[in-house]
């Protein structure tokens, strides 16, 4: 399989941790792209957006949830709690909550850099005011919620949510009022996987 990413992007991070964890990375070719400049990205995904996975049968598989949930049937499935229906408040949607927050703040904060780099007369000080106060508000919460102490899909994304933060907009200071968030990303930030993909930029 051919995964189309780039290290500097917190959707393809969340990828390639879960691929790490599940231990594919025998199965996954990693291919960096630049998806803004990527004819071959666009021919495979009409949204032209990154990440997205190729099978060995042609076939594509976006975005990076769906390709989160394809990976973890093949692995094994350690990463997306059973489906509960019956019961309240179950680790699966637990899990695919966390999931949905942390790319939630990841939207916010790429859409906060990238305003960042138009001309400054033409970036808009009420859409960055509208992008922080998502960030704000979505790590408050994440001040309060509760962590699995086995990764799932729902860790590994505000992982990659609160590296994103650190590496393109770490003015943020986001620790300094949320103590919890920082000791529970401390212990996360050791996993090997974690480590083997911090983000850079592509070179
Ligand atoms: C970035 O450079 O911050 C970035 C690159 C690709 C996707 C998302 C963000």
């Amino acid at each position: 399989m051919k995964l189309y990413s780039n290290p500097a992007s917190p959707f393809s991070r969340k990828v390639r941790i879960v691929v790490r964890e599940l231990d594919l990375t025998r199965l996954v070719e990693e291919i960096n792209v630049n998806p803004a400049a990527s004819d071959e990205v666009r021919r495979i995904n009409p949204l032209g957006k990154i990440p997205v996975l190729v099978l060995n049968d042609g076939s594509t598989i976006v975005d990076s949830p769906v390709i989160c949930e394809y990976l973890n049937e093949l692995g094994g499935g350690k990463l997306f709690p059973g489906m509960t229906i019956w019961r309240n408040a179950s680790g699966r949607w637990r899990a695919l909550t966390l999931q949905a927050l942390g790319d939630g703040i990841c939207d916010a904060a790429v859409a906060r850099t990238y305003e960042g780099r138009r001309p400054p007369e033409l970036q808009s000080e009420a859409v960055i005011h509208k992008h922080l106060a998502v960030l704000a508000r979505s790590l408050d919460v994440l001040e309060r919620a509760r962590f699995a102490e086995a990764p799932t899909i729902g860790e590994i994304a505000v992982a990659c949510a609160l590296g994103y933060l650190d590496f393109r907009l770490p003015e943020l200071s986001w620790r300094d009022t949320r103590p919890n968030l920082r000791d529970w990303y401390e212990k996360f930030a050791q996993y090997p996987s974690m480590k083997d993909t911090v983000p850079a930029n592509l070179s």
